[in-house]
């Protein structure tokens, strides 16, 4: 079976600076990040383990968990993909997104409210996401509690935040929506953009 793997950043520990701390990244990527990566391989290991001794499973506890873990690691490798240095951001989207997001929600700002508004009202830990559906090639907005409740089938995400309080605790305190509201200024957009067209 094919290990899961904590990435590299594709920017320095202080390049999100001043919207996300060097400190903040580099826990989050280093400590909880690297801990999703490693439940999930324990996991599969657990689970080759029983096929290779033909032993029984608990399977429910065990793939629930897996499910928590491998999405915990997928939606942090597109996290830190999402984002860039201040300096290198856009700003807004352009292109065929941008025409898209017009389409469906009006105007960027409306989208970007909602999108907001969505990360702000989390219940405790989870993130927003902004995904694209493959079939119907339509946008949808899902708030996301933990790692993968919410979700359904489906869905490219192409954008995503992360509101566990892992992610702002220690540069904002209880305050995420100013953490939300900082956090567009990093926005990667020619990722998003590229993820968008790339399904
Ligand atoms: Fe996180």
């Amino acid at each position: 079976m094919e290990k899961y793997k904590l990435p590299n950043l594709p920017y320095g520990y202080k390049d999100l600076e001043p919207y996300m701390s060097e400190e903040v990244l580099t826990l989050h990527h280093t400590k909880h990040h690297k801990a999703y990566v490693e439940s999930a391989n324990a996991l599969l290991d657990k689970i080759k383990d029983a096929r290779d001794k033909n032993s029984e499973l608990d399977f429910k506890s065990v793939l629930k968990s897996f499910s928590f873990n491998v999405a915990g690691h997928i939606l942090h490798e597109i996290f830190w993909k999402i984002m860039a240095p201040a300096e290198a951001s856009a700003g807004k989207p352009n292109g065929e997104l941008a025409k898209m997001i017009e389409k469906e929600f009006g105007s960027f700002e409306r989208f970007k409210t909602e999108f907001s508004e969505t990360a702000k009202s989390v219940e405790g830990s989870g993130w927003a996401v902004l995904a694209l559906h493959k079939e119907h090639g339509n946008l949808n907005i899902i708030q996301i509690e933990k790692h993968n409740v919410n979700f359904y089938p489906e869905q490219k995400i192409i954008l995503c935040l992360d509101v566990w309080e892992h992610a702002y605790y220690l540069d904002y305190k209880n305050d995420r929506a100013k953490f939300i509201e900082n956090w567009w200024n990093i926005v990667n957009w020619e990722e998003v953009e590229s993820r968008f067209k790339s399904t």
